[in-house]
């Protein structure tokens, strides 16, 4: 297989231990590994206690498993296969439902995953590409023209990945109705579920509003774990999950035994996790909102609707690559230029998940009090 880099995370592995703070993270800050293991009921604790070193059920856990259809409203435990984090599962997914002929619509900009593996495997990917004069709004009837008789999958990310997205619910009915009635299948990338801002935006999960709908989830995001590195496909279609845990096989087979017990531990505790998760964004969210009022004349955004991360604006003449440059190199605070995932428009990913944003934040003020517009290296 021939794959073109993955150019974010090529930023990250060079930037992400390398600086102070990383102001365009996508999690949410990691559980300290103490506070979680507090979280476990005596049937956990004893599993956690107990637990032996060997390879553990290919599908994964069955408690696990049991849990995660839990988060659906007409799953059970056999609709779900247990992966090592979202970027695996989309990895088996793409190459069991692409390859040449194929077609595949993919929402664009976006983690680059959601469509390189396809283009990978030989299928032609057409981006659905958002807009910002569109409020970054999913469009439903240009994604439908875009649709072809040989259109294998369609792939949506809401809250989405960079602008914090979400259709409402008619697009989305519309959306999963139209695919539901061409058999088409959806890679619901539901990855900052449970961190819309308004509850009532929370879509239908993609894997109950069709057979053909596939809902990925992870514990890196709202569930603030990525390092479990847990993450799974869920789907009443047995047959697709058949073909998934099969190409597992050749990726990691099963899951860490020690990171299954643990995410067990996390999801049956998911009211107390979520809460925090929820909490520390809030809070961030206050923050940054103030920053962009104070600092308007440079900075512009369309508020997220749900997620971890927003697409916001530089409006200064500087490209955004020399400014996040420039930044980091005199605050140590990280920002992720639009150009590093293929976007051209002088915007920056801001990650608001982490606890030290206000830090972040105040480095960025510094920097910016220090090059006032028309003083910044043009
Ligand atoms: C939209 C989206 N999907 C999938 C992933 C992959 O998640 P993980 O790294 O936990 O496998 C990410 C990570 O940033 C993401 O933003």
């Amino acid at each position: 297989m021939r794959i073109a880099e993955f150019a974010l995370e090529r930023y990250f592995a060079r930037w992400e231990f390398a600086v102070r703070h990383l102001l365009c993270a996508s999690d949410v800050e990691g559980w300290p590994m103490a506070d979680l293991l507090a979280l476990a009921d005596p049937e956990t604790a004893a599993l956690w206690a107990g637990l032996r070193l060997g390879y553990s059920e290919a599908p994964g856990h069955p408690l696990l498993r049991a849990e995660i259809a839990g988060l659906y409203d007409t799953l059970g435990p056999d609709d779900v296969l247990v992966f090592a984090g979202a970027e695996e599962a989309i990895f088996c997914l793409s190459n069991v439902l692409l390859g040449p002929g194929d077609h595949a619509v993919v929402t664009w900009p976006g983690y680059q995953s959601l469509y390189e593996v396809g283009r990978a495997t030989g299928a032609d990917v057409t981006l659905h590409v958002l807009h910002e004069g569109d409020g970054w709004d999913l469009d439903p009837a240009r994604l439908i023209a875009a649709l072809r008789p040989e259109t294998r999958l369609v792939v949506i990310n809401a809250p989405h990945n960079p602008t914090g997205m979400l259709p409402t619910h008619a697009e989305w009915a519309r959306l999963t109705g139209e695919l539901a009635d061409r058999g088409i299948h959806l890679l619901a990338d539901e990855v900052y579920r449970f961190l819309e801002f308004d509850e009532a935006d929370r879509l239908r999960a993609g894997a109950d509003a069709f057979d053909r709908g596939v809902s990925l989830g992870v514990m890196s995001k709202s569930f603030a774990m990525a390092g479990l590195r847990i993450g799974w496909l869920a789907t009443r279609d047995r047959d697709l999950l058949a073909r998934c845990a099969a190409f597992k096989d050749y990726t990691t087979i099963c899951s860490s035994a020690p990171s299954e017990i643990l995410a067990l531990i996390g999801l049956r505790a998911r009211d107390t996790v979520l809460a925090r998760s929820r909490r520390i964004v809030g809070d961030n969210l206050v923050h940054l909102d103030r920053f962009v009022d104070a600092h308007a004349d440079r900075w512009s955004w369309f508020r997220p609707r749900g997620g971890s991360i927003g697409f916001a604006r530089l409006l200064d003449d500087e490209p955004s690559e020399s400014f996040a440059a420039r930044l980091v190199e005199a605050e140590g605070v990280l920002l992720l230029p639009g150009s590093v995932i293929g976007h051209d428009g002088n915007h920056v990913r801001i990650g608001f998940g982490r606890e030290d944003l206000p830090e972040a934040l105040a480095g960025l003020e510094r920097f910016l009090d220090r090059s006032p517009v028309g003083a910044a290296g043009r």
